[in-house]
């Protein structure tokens, strides 16, 4: 194991805000929740979500902070370091983190190539379907991402991830802001927002839970690694609990605010990953100035995609770092090349490989599929189990209640909460949508 001594931190409490509640803001709030609220009953859906983020996010956000601040090491590590044996936990997160790169890539690669087509006022009906089966041009945009992302990586700790994330945050929240305020504005939009507000239980079935619990996993980054290692560049003194309640409010706010602006737009008859890419250009290009807030919105979902895959390259690079004593450029070429690689077979099976599918789905909505549905579930049970049942009671007690962490009197309830709540009640629920995935084949 290399030493830790020398490995890098965030500067202070507001760069460990930032670059977490970075890694959680992403696809996840402005792309996926919006729609999978809108197939689930509107507020009906948010109201369920909300509780997994409360009773089961938060903890299981707490838990991972406090895995990698308390062994200031890799994923894989960081697990073996506190238990040993326990080292495969680290590696199917960083298995399952690498998989996402592989399709969340390829998205964030089609909105670089929409913000430009949007001021260049280029995107027309049948564009979103043209464009994401085509070759070459998804692809190219997929790897100017993964290279964007890379030099961050290779920027170091401070020098990049935390740099970069006090650059971008400010200005996600500035656009996302304007968004807002400019949707609201109008009374049309004030009422097509309300109406997908509005509760509709009759939408609600077991499935609405899963989706529900897998959203609150995916959108925190859960169980993959990319929090744990943020937790450990922590500063000492950097809150814990406070910084967790932080990100999880942070995320949740630019998910509802990311909702209310794709829904004031009146795309609510839109079903699927299309309401992004195909609904809101069509509703931009009635809007004055639509060119504007149309390359806003797109460069808004590129800057939180890229604050969340630098991230996943950290959680993957930092273990050939640590794990395998590379230095920080080669270990991050290493996973550059690989993600790439990935991604590259995720975008060529929406054109010319489509053919090639596996239990009938084609390679990228296999990554999102198998990741999503199976790994985040398993990822936080397991995740819960440990902190739970496998640390020692007292060596974990201490690092969740050390300064800064939780308080004496919420210990007991979010100690509960990890032993019992988070591991029973995701594994009833996986196990449901396991059996309703097989009907489905
Ligand atoms: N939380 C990110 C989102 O909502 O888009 C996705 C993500 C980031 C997942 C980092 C996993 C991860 F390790």
């Amino acid at each position: 194991m290399a030493s830790v001594d020398n490995r890098g931190g965030f500067g202070g409490k507001i760069a460990a805000i930032l670059a977490a509640a970075g890694s959680a803001i992403g696809l996840g709030n402005i792309w996926r929740f919006p729609y999978i609220t809108n197939e689930n009953g509107g507020g009906a859906f948010i109201l369920i979500y909300l509780a997994c983020i409360i009773l089961l996010g938060l903890p299981l956000l707490i838990a991972e902070f406090s895995v990698g601040h308390n062994s200031k090491c890799n994923p894989v590590d960081a697990y073996s370091k506190i238990r040993k044996g326990w080292g495969w936990l680290g590696a199917m997160g960083l298995v399952s983190v690498f998989l996402i790169m592989g399709y969340y890539f390829v998205i964030s690669g089609w909105t670089l190539d929409y913000a430009i087509s949007s001021a260049t006022n280029a995107i027309s009906d049948g564009y979103f379907q043209e464009f994401t089966t085509s070759t070459w041009s998804p692809l190219i945009y997929t790897y100017i991402f993964v290279l964007l992302t890379h030099f961050i990586i290779i920027g170091g700790v401070q020098g990049g991830i935390e740099k970069a994330s006090k650059l971008m945050m400010p200005l996600l929240f500035a656009i996302i802001i304007a968004l807002a305020v400019y949707s609201l504005w109008q009374p049309e939009g004030r009422a097509a927002a309300s109406g997908v507000f509005t509760p509709d239980f009759s939408k609600v079935s077991g499935q609405t839970f899963l989706d529900a619990i897998g959203q609150a996993f995916f959108t925190l980054s859960i169980g993959m690694g990319a929090m744990l290692i943020y937790g450990s560049y922590f500063k000492k003194g950097t809150k814990i609990a406070g910084t967790a309640i932080s990100v999880v409010a942070l995320d949740t706010l630019v998910a509802i605010t990311a909702a209310i602006i794709i829904f004031s737009a009146g795309v609510e008859d839109v079903q699927g990953s299309e309401l992004a890419f195909v609904a809101m250009p069509k509703v931009f290009s009635t809007m004055p100035a639509g060119e504007v807030w149309a390359t806003l919105f797109f460069l808004l979902l590129g800057l939180a995609a890229l604050s969340s895959t630098i991230s996943m390259h950290e959680a993957v690079t930092s273990y050939f770092v640590e794990k395998r004593n590379m230095s920080r450029k080669k270990a991050a070429w290493l996973v550059t090349f690989g993600a790439m690689a990935l991604a590259t077979t995720a975008s060529l099976s929406l054109g010319m490989w489509s053919d090639v599918t596996i239990l009938g789905m084609n390679i990228f909505d296999t990554l999102d599929t198998f990741t999503g549905k199976f790994m985040l579930p398993i990822l936080g049970i397991m995740t819960a189990i440990f902190v739970g049942w496998i640390w020692k009671k007292e060596d974990m007690k201490a690092e969740l209640t050390a300064e800064g962490g939780i308080d004496k009197a919420t210990y007991p309830f979010v100690r509960f909460l990890l032993k019992w709540v988070c591991p029973v009640l995701v594994s009833i629920v996986f196990v449901f949508g396991v059996i309703d995935f097989i009907d489905k084949l």
